[in-house]
């Protein structure tokens, strides 16, 4: 069995109590951060995270503003209430949860969002900082797992990271990130040739594929760290995308699912709101 399991609910946790304790410090200088989150349409795992993404909220102290409109929603009513929270004070953060209805633009409706209110690290200016390595908002989930390997002091610098999956929500940042933190980054992806072959050169292996239990043991060096970034519905189970017992028994360390990065996203939406308002002192 792994010699560490990462435990993101515990960090997640800890990360929360640290944005309380921020906002309170916040209030005392008259600045109550806010976070407007726009909701398109009926998708039940968007309601539902919605749902999770206001209560955590509540939790710490920020103010939600929050906007849920039929899917019908046509493209100009949906940035019309894009700009009127991009000039509204109260509003530190925005997120647009994706994914949007098929009719709707959604590169054109991040774009408009404004870049200092942009807290999912979507927004083409938040991903051309980091691709030049200044300071911007970072994508949730992969600034999650960056959160989980400082909690754990795995320190990426001179190691060999190997990202599966090349999405703009997670494959991408995350190599970005993982570079940042001097990790030696390959990104691996569905046309990819051996793919086990190179997986098993990773002494920090990141799979966000969507391909329930595709990452078994052959994939992983002895002793690797393995980061599960994958949320699969099989039948009543949840699982990632990595095949846990099997991978568990040779890796050092491992996130399980649920309960490894899932509970981080939430939380450094969290923390980047907190680090929105703060930068724009009021
Ligand atoms: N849909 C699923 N995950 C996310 C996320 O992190 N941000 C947004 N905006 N939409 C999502």
């Amino acid at each position: 069995m792994a010699e560490i399991i990462i435990d993101g609910k515990a960090v997640a946790a800890r990360v929360r109590a640290e944005v309380a304790a921020d906002v309170k410090r916040l209030g005392q200088l008259g600045i109550e951060p806010g976070l407007a989150v726009i909701l398109v349409g009926e998708d039940p795992a968007s309601h539902s995270y919605v749902g999770m993404k206001e209560r955590d909220c509540a939790e710490v102290g920020i103010r939600s503003f929050d906007t849920r409109l039929p899917a019908d929603t046509s493209q100009g009513a949906l940035e019309a209430i894009i700009d009127g929270f991009n000039e509204d004070a109260a509003v530190h953060g925005i997120l647009l949860q994706l994914p949007l209805p098929g009719h709707l633009d959604a590169e054109s409706a991040i774009a408009r969002i404004a870049p200092e209110k942009d807290v999912d690290g979507f927004h083409p200016v938040s991903i051309g900082r980091l691709v030049r390595g200044l300071p911007s908002a970072h994508a949730c989930t992969p600034e999650g797992v960056m959160e989980l390997l400082r909690a754990y002091e795995i320190d990426p610098a001179g190691k060999r990271a190997v990202v599966i999956g090349r999405s703009v929500l997670v494959g991408k940042p995350m190599a970005l990130l993982l570079i940042e933190a001097n990790a030696t980054v390959t990104v691996c992806h569905s046309r990819t040739h051996d793919l086990p072959g190179v997986c098993r050169e990773a002494d920090i292996l990141v799979a966000a594929i969507g391909r329930p239990e595709m990452i078994d043991a052959s994939y992983v060096k002895p002793g690797a760290v393995v980061i599960d970034v994958g949320i699969n519905r099989v039948g009543d189970r949840l699982v990632g995308d990595v095949a846990y017992e099997d991978v568990a028994a040779v890796a050092s360390a491992i996130t399980p699912v649920p309960g490894g990065v899932g509970p981080m996203t939430r939380a450094i939406l969290l923390k980047n709101t907190l680090a929105a308002a703060e930068a724009a002192g009021r």
